[in-house]
């Protein structure tokens, strides 16, 4: 028998639990319907909506839904929106866990509050705790401003904990919406930055702004928007036509990471015959050694289904850097690009190289190179620009990974740049040539030119000694052999044989452990 006292109990609990619904409903509007078909309007999901489009269904998690600001300046106190601007908890892609949070531009425009950088920061805790990656979809107007101070303190304590984060977890970055003025910077103290084209940009500081001080006149997409990012400033790292788009290409790129850098990337079924030949690379390399090709297509080639996951397809296109598989494991590939600028290394190549060799080695992804490069970039615009510096990036991230690393030479290696494009010398594992590399210090012109400049001036004929002697050097000097004979090369191989040769390397490299020695950390060149 129910008593009276229970039946009012009972009637009270289900009274709260209305309650309770109803606060979360409200939650659930963020700043309200008006503001939600503004956003749609201007193209964009809303932050709840993004998260469906991200995450498998039924694994978000909410934290934090009900929290709310604590400022009182200029009449916020009256103004209260459940969860401040930003959505945040966990839930699962490729069914594994990630952290999240999305700033919800309907709520206070998606500004950033004390409150709501506790929030972010709360989650990123976590998922260092936890070992799982976090995602940031950014759509902001960046400090909130009546917080004054407190905004930014905010924004401090998250940079802190993307710097801490940094090679312990993957973090990736959405640009969705606006991100100017220093909010920027925790973006860019993320792994990798995503942008919507059209409907995102990012700048220190605005078309506006940049008026009053220079006079020059800009648009805002030419300033900061997707493809200035992913074209001239190498900011970007992919650009997606839409915020689904963007979703999915977020998703594809966790399926090549580990969860944190103590986990193997994540393997995948193959169904693409690791013994596959391709005979069709046998003239991949044109008989001219000038002549350019697009390294892609080897790339692709010899990937699990051919599929290659680019990274920075829009910006220093000389140097490919990506993500595939073989044989199901996930592999970084570092390639020069023949067919732009000849491949040269120059300050932005160097930078983009870089950065990618040691995301790849925090993380346990094994990396494969591909060689055709003539050298650095010569002119004063490179000198001045610091190419020594730069190229010295390079040089240092594959100098200190130790990750397993094949290098295949498909033309040209010549001087400093066979050393740094992971050469035996800086600890290549395994180093394999197509039977037309060249392996030189520089080209046969610039070397005849200078060590028989004597001998061409003295002879009857000078051009065709000249000729005679280029022929010579090249001789000499554009084969594998002699590299092959001093075992800086462990094997010349036949082109169409290049995926079965990375396999069996990969698998015999798969517990391979080498270390560096105990510091607080190097000095990289920055
Ligand atoms: C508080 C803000 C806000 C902000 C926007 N809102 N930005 N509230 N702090 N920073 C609010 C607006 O008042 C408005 O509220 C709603 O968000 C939508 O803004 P709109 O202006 O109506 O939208 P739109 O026309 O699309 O313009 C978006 C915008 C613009 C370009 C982002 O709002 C803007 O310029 N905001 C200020 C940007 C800025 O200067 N931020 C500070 C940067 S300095 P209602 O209630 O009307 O919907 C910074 C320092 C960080 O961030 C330092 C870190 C180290």
């Amino acid at each position: 028998m129910v008593n009276t006292a229970q039946k009012g109990k009972s009637m009270e609990n289900r009274e709260l639990l209305k309650a309770m619904e109803e606060r979360n409903r409200r939650a659930l509007e963020g700043g309200g319907t008006e503001r939600i078909r503004r956003q749609h309007e201007g193209g964009k999901l809303t932050a709840r909506e993004r998260l469906d489009a991200l995450l498998e269904p039924h694994t978000f998690q909410e934290l934090d839904r009900l929290k709310t600001h604590r400022c009182t300046d200029f009449g916020m106190a009256d103004k209260q929106i459940p969860g401040d601007g930003v959505v945040t908890g966990w839930g699962a892609i490729h069914g594994r866990q990630v952290f999240v949070f999305a700033q919800d531009f309907t709520s206070f425009g998606g500004s950033l509050s004390l409150a709501h950088a506790e929030k972010v920061c709360k989650i990123m805790k976590m998922a260092m705790k936890v070992g799982a990656p976090v995602i940031g979809l950014c759509d902001s107007g960046g400090a909130r401003i009546q917080e004054g101070v407190n905004s930014l303190a905010g924004y401090a304590d998250i940079f802190l904990l993307n710097v801490m984060a940094s090679g312990v977890i993957p973090q990736i970055t959405a640009i969705m919406g606006p991100s100017a003025g220093g909010a920027v910077y925790s973006p860019a103290l993320t792994d990798w930055i995503f942008m919507v084209e059209k409907t995102s940009y990012m700048f220190i500081t605005g078309p506006e702004v940049i008026k009053a001080v220079t006079r020059e006149v800009v648009s805002k997409e030419d300033l900061g928007g997707a493809m200035a990012h992913a074209a001239k400033s190498g900011v970007a790292h992919f650009t997606a036509p839409d915020d689904r788009g963007c979703m999915a290409m977020i998703r594809e790129l966790m399926s090549y990471l580990p969860q944190n850098n103590m986990e193997d990337p994540p393997r995948a079924a193959c169904s693409d015959d690791p013994a596959r030949l391709d005979e069709k690379l046998r003239d991949a390399v044109p008989a001219d050694p000038n002549k350019p090709y697009d390294m892609r297509t080897i790339i692709c080639s010899n990937l699990d289904e051919r599929h290659f996951f680019e990274v920075h397809e829009h910006w220093a296109r000389n140097i490919v850097v990506g993500f595939g598989r073989l044989d199901g494991a996930p592999v970084g590939i570092v390639a020069n690009q023949p067919s732009i600028m000849a491949g040269c290394l120059d300050i932005e190549a160097s930078i983009k190289g870089a950065r990618f060799v040691r995301f790849c080695d925090a993380f346990n992804i094994p990396l494969i190179i591909y060689e055709d490069v003539p050298g650095f970039l010569p002119g004063t615009h490179q000198e001045y620009g610091g190419i020594i510096k730069h190229g010295a990036k390079l040089i240092y991230a594959f100098c200190e990974a130790t990750v397993p690393r094949i290098t295949v030479i498909t033309r040209k290696a010549y001087g400093g740049a066979y050393i740094v494009m992971s050469s035996k010398h800086i600890r290549g594992d395994i180093n394999i040539a197509y039977p037309t590399a060249e392996i030189a210090v520089m080209g046969a012109e610039g070397a005849v030119n200078i060590i028989s400049r004597g001998q061409i001036q003295a002879a009857a004929d000078p051009q065709a000694e000249r000729r005679r002697l280029i022929s010579a050097y090249r001789e000499k000097f554009y084969n594998p052999y002699r590299a092959a004979e001093l075992g800086y090369i462990d094997e010349v191989i036949d082109p169409a044989e290049t995926r079965p040769k990375l396999i069996q390397a990969l698998r015999m490299l798969k517990n391979k452990r080498d270390t560096n020695p105990p510091k607080k950390h190097g000095n990289i060149p920055l």
